[in-house]
């Protein structure tokens, strides 16, 4: 068995300097195709599930869910993640539920579209670090708001982030705030923001560094080199789905997401958590059209999920060979949650932001 956590996987990663991709699901076919891509090229997995995802699915089945994925790839380290997580409570549950990491996303209010102030979002992360790590379990938090700078925050065509307009300023995470943030919450690794947003609607051209602020990223890592960055929004809405998905009747506007070479270089500035939930769904539904469209009798569900997850099987694999992740899963030997929680209690693990953040730009 082999569930592991946010910290050992990411540190992992540090050391070895690659990045894992951390892929959403939903149902069991998107857990399927995550482990086969993952078994294929032997790679450790982060799956997360949002609120969304948990009352779609059910906490119980989802948890076991992942149980049953994790005892069928029982070679793959799998760390199990809360998405977005709006309160203590929604921490706590998934916890509670078998997840081994969760994200307080204190960046939002609890209604998750209410921009909050930063006295908030330090001290609500910080209850949700203590009360994770009591048991072993990591947290990921998130300073500043995610958003379109092109747009000026809001317009989120899947209702996700903030709602409305929010400053310049607050699409692109501070640095020097980002010192204070990690040592006054703890947290296991920080989710910035450098213009991404959530869904397929990013960019309406290949983004450069006026609506892509990967100069944000760097000099974040250049204050905190210890610190497991997390890029969100992080779906690259391949050319070639876009295409696939209007070919069989779908309506998509032309839309670049974050292309997968500016994840790269990310990667090299201490970016260790990419989350990619649009390019899943986008592969998945394409399939579906297409099957639909060209085999117009069917009406088996099967004959439409195995080849969507094939598809996103294929993507997975993509990215795990793209972001380094690709032959590391049989060289973590997984630390269970109860001697990570007692690293905790021995300061073990406390952040060290004490190395280069005073350096001068
Ligand atoms: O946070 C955004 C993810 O894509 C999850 O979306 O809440 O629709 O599951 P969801
Ligand atoms: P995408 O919508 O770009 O896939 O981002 C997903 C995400 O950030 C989930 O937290
Ligand atoms: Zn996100």
């Amino acid at each position: 068995m082999a569930r592991i956590t946010l910290r050992q996987l990411l540190d992992h990663a540090a050391t070895c300097g690659y990045a894992v991709p951390a892929f959403n699901i939903n149902n069991m076919e998107q857990g399927i195709a995550i482990m086969q891509a993952a078994a294929e090229v032997d790679a450790p997995v982060i799956i997360q599930a949002s609120r969304g995802a948990r009352s779609y699915a059910g906490d119980l089945m989802l948890s076991h869910m992942i149980d049953a994925l994790e005892r069928t790839y029982p070679d793959i380290p799998l760390c199990m993640h809360q998405d977005h997580g709006n309160d203590e409570a929604t921490c706590a549950s998934a916890i509670a539920h078998g997840f081994t990491s969760v994200m307080m996303d204190g960046s939002l209010k609890a209604d998750a579209k209410t921009a909050a102030d930063y006295d908030y979002n330090v001290a609500i992360t910080r209850r949700v670090v203590d009360l994770a790590h009591w048991v072993g379990a990591s947290v990921e938090g998130e300073l500043g708001v995610l958003g379109s700078l092109e747009h000026g925050g809001g317009e989120q065509e899947d209702g996700h982030g903030v709602e409305g307009k929010v400053s310049h300023d607050q699409l692109l995470t501070d640095p020097d705030q980002a010192v204070d943030f990690v040592r006054a919450t703890k947290v296991d690794a920080l989710a910035i923001a450098m213009g991404t947003s959530h869904g397929a609607y990013k960019f309406s051209r290949k983004p450069d560094g006026d609506i892509l602020a990967m100069r944000v990223v760097e000099e974040i890592h250049r204050r905190l080199p210890n610190t497991h960055l997390v890029m969100h929004g992080s779906s690259s809405v391949p050319q070639p789905l876009q295409d696939m998905f209007n070919q069989f009747g779908g309506e998509m506007p032309q839309t670049w997401g974050v292309p997968v070479e500016e994840i790269v270089r990310g990667i090299k500035s201490g970016v260790r958590k990419v989350n990619i939930d649009t390019d899943c769904r986008l592969a998945m539904t394409a399939v579906f059209r297409k099957v639909a469209a060209q085999s117009r009798n069917e009406f088996d569900p099967r004959k439409f999920l195995k080849p969507a997850m094939d598809a996103m099987r294929d993507l997975c694999r993509e990215r795990f060979e793209q972001f380094g992740t690709a032959g590391h899963a049989g060289r973590i030997k997984v630390v269970p949650l109860s001697e990570m929680a007692r690293r905790y209690r021995a300061g073990e693990l406390d952040p060290r932001v004490d190395a280069r953040e005073s350096v001068a730009a």
